[in-house]
């Protein structure tokens, strides 16, 4: 996986969970090219959200692609289980799993991308033995748990600096950037070298997320060719 082209990840952890398929066939339409979902545990993270069965109905209801975001504790418990609901990506969190080379091949040998998460308070050279490993990396802009913070400014300079040990590895993995992604925001973030946005309370929090999606998409496409 290479850095490659812009891709907005509308994240349903801030959709109306009872109308999950009308929410993110909007997102499609607004050019979404990811769906994002948010697994938390209540041990990992504060909070609890969704499993396998809700990944496997959003499956159905979706078109494009599930990147299905691991916050939980253990995730090689569950792993299989995601993979076969759906899920195209999957992302643990490096703070979560003591074997990451091993947890990353685990999740290869399903057949699923393999991606790393750190957390706002992880310095970017927690992946510089992994680096060469992965399929692509999340850097959180916020601290996990809940949809709708603000993102954390200093992220912006993480991410030059996850590309920085990325690519001293010789990796294009693509960075992705999940946590208070908007419209204010979202051109410095892919001016900084972030390629996947994940949104949340900024495409579904609005009246219409299709036409969020799409404006997203323009400015992110504004903020790469800044970085250019
Ligand atoms: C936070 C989640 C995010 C969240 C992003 O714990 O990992 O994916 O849904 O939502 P917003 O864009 O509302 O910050
Ligand atoms: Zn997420």
């Amino acid at each position: 996986m290479s850095a490659g082209g812009i891709r907005i990840a509308p994240s349903i952890l801030s959709a109306d969970f009872a109308a999950l398929g009308r929410d993110i066939a909007a997102a499609e339409r607004g050019g979404a090219d990811l769906i994002h979902v948010d697994v938390m545990d209540g041990h990992f993270v504060p909070n609890i959200t969704m499993g396998p069965p809700v990944v496997q109905a959003v499956k159905r209801a979706a078109t494009r692609p599930l990147d299905v975001h691991l916050m939980i504790e253990d995730p090689d418990r569950y792993i299989e289980a995601f993979v076969k609901a759906g899920a195209h990506m999957v992302s643990v969190h490096v703070e979560a799993v003591p074997h990451l080379h091993r947890t990353l091949a685990y999740i290869r040998s399903f057949g699923a991308l393999a991606g790393a998460v750190i957390n706002p308070a992880t310095p970017a050279s927690a992946l510089e033995a992994i680096a060469g490993d992965l399929d692509f990396v999340v850097v959180m802009s916020v601290n996990p748990g809940f949809g709708g913070q603000k993102f954390i400014p200093q992220s912006l300079d993480k991410i030059r600096r996850v590309r920085a040990v990325l690519s001293a590895a010789g990796s294009n993995a693509p960075i992705e950037v999940d946590g208070g992604v908007d419209a204010t925001n979202i051109e410095a973030i892919a001016a900084a070298g972030a390629s996947i946005f994940v949104a949340g309370h900024a495409i579904f929090g609005t009246p219409d997320a299709e036409t969020a999606t799409r404006a997203l998409r323009a400015l992110a496409e504004q903020g790469t060719r800044a970085e250019a």
